[in-house]
């Protein structure tokens, strides 16, 4: 079904305009404006007393200074729990290199010194606007101690929406990324290394902005949380878009049986996200040998996972999606498409998948593509047909 085409990222072929990276400028100001912070508070806090100094430092910067703008880096760094596993800002000044080494670090103890609610990680990859922002939230009300959210986009975009809705202040630091290259497993990469700072999160799911929800929270987290495996799709495909995109170059570190194929939309476990950013032999691998017509998000983890994790991995994706016509992109359902009968299909057409090694009715938890004027018809029908 999947298999036979050549792209399942419909997004092949944009690139985002070119913006400068990272602008030194910024942490210059930054750094002067911490000084002057730190300094004024100080000096302020001195004459007035050394008993009251911390109190009066605090206090005074919050009134003079708005608090975003210097607690990320100025904030004096005590090292609490807290902060060490929910960290407490989403903004940072790692590199990738730096950001996956953090990421990484696994604890050698059992158990947790704090009473650990795992989370669901919903990692949202988009150019930039998020159609569906009103859906989802709709989908998180009142579920927020399980769930974090993340979004990737072009470098320097700006959300719009409120201070109530789940994505406000969820937009890690962005790269650049073209559909189609090693970028887009980057990004991939860096949304799960964002999203294992906070040691909470317990499963990973990628989503783009064309994906909407389309079974309630409590269902989706309990049927993530409860699974031995990932949803990853996973399979080998004797052709010239599943085999033939294989590389010789690959030998021996990777070899033909082992090569993989499968959506870019996956579901991870915390332990295989781990892996996955930790993972630089194989994904330089790709990152020469995995070019057009080689897709390296078709490619990379399928290919990993059945290597390493086989056992751990489903092999089949939970995000839907309409590969029945023909071409090289899946179907795209507009206003015009949306019934309570197509999203009752979604959930449940009638056939069976394997869940923890026994049946289940439900196979989907998402799905993709919608277009953004399918909305409010959409949102029309959700406590119908979606209970919420
Ligand atoms: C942000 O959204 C609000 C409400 O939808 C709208 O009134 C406002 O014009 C938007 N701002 C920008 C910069 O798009
Ligand atoms: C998924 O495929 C792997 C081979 O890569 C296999 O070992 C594993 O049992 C499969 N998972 C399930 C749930 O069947
Ligand atoms: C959506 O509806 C339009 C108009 O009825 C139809 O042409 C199109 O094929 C439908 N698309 C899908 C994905 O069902
Ligand atoms: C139900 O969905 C599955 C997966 O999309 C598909 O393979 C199957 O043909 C569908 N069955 C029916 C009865 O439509
Ligand atoms: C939403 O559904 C109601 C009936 O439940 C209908 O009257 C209304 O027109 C619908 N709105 C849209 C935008 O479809």
């Amino acid at each position: 079904m999947n298999g036979s085409k050549s792209r399942t990222s419909e997004e092949q072929g944009d690139f985002y305009p070119v913006s400068p990276r990272k602008d030194w400028s910024v942490g210059l100001l930054r750094i002067i404006w911490c000084l002057i912070v730190f300094t004024g508070g100080a000096v302020l806090g001195l004459s007035l007393g050394s008993q009251y100094n911390h109190f009066l430092t605090t206090q005074t910067t919050e009134i003079f200074f708005p608090t975003k703008m210097y607690t990320t880096n100025c904030d004096k760094e005590s090292l609490s729990i807290k902060n060490f596993v929910h960290p407490k800002h989403i903004l940072h000044d790692l590199t990738d290199e730096e950001l996956f080494w953090r990421a990484t670090l696994v604890p050698k103890m059992e158990g947790y010194p704090y009473r650990r609610v795992p989370k669901v990680a919903f990692l949202f990859l988009s150019r930039g606007p998020l159609p569906f922002a009103p859906l989802w939230d709709r989908f998180f009300k009142g579920h927020e101690r399980f769930y974090s959210v993340y979004m990737h986009s072009v470098p320097n975009y700006k959300l719009n929406v409120s201070e109530s809705s789940a994505f406000y202040g969820r937009h890690i630091p962005s790269e650049e990324v073209s559909w189609g290259s090693i970028s887009l497993v980057d990004s991939e990469k860096r949304l799960l290394a964002n999203a294992l700072l906070d040691f909470s999160n317990e499963r990973f799911i990628l989503l783009s902005e064309s994906c909407i929800p389309v079974y309630d929270f409590p269902t989706v987290y309990k049927y993530l949380i409860n699974s031995e495996h990932s949803f990853v799709e996973s399979f080998d495909e004797d052709s010239p878009r599943g085999r033939g995109r294989y590389s010789r170059h690959m030998y021996p570190d990777i070899k033909l049986r082992q090569w993989r194929k499968g959506s870019q939309w996956f579901e991870l476990r915390r332990d295989l996200a781990i892996k996955i950013v930790a993972d630089y032999n194989y994904y330089s691998i790709f990152s020469r040998y995995c070019k057009p017509s080689c897709y390296p998000d078709e490619h990379y983890i399928p290919t990993y996972l059945n290597m390493f994790n086989g056992k751990l991995n489903a092999n089949r994706s939970i995000t839907w999606v309409d590969w029945s016509r023909d071409g090289p992109h899946p179907a795209t359902y507009g206003n015009e498409n949306i019934t309570v009968k197509l999203i009752q299909s979604i959930r449940n057409n009638g056939t069976r998948c394997t869940y923890n090694s026994e049946l289940t009715s439900i196979c989907y938890l998402f799905a993709r593509k919608f277009a953004p004027n399918a909305l409010d018809l959409l949102l029309n029908i959700t406590s119908r047909v979606m209970n919420f």
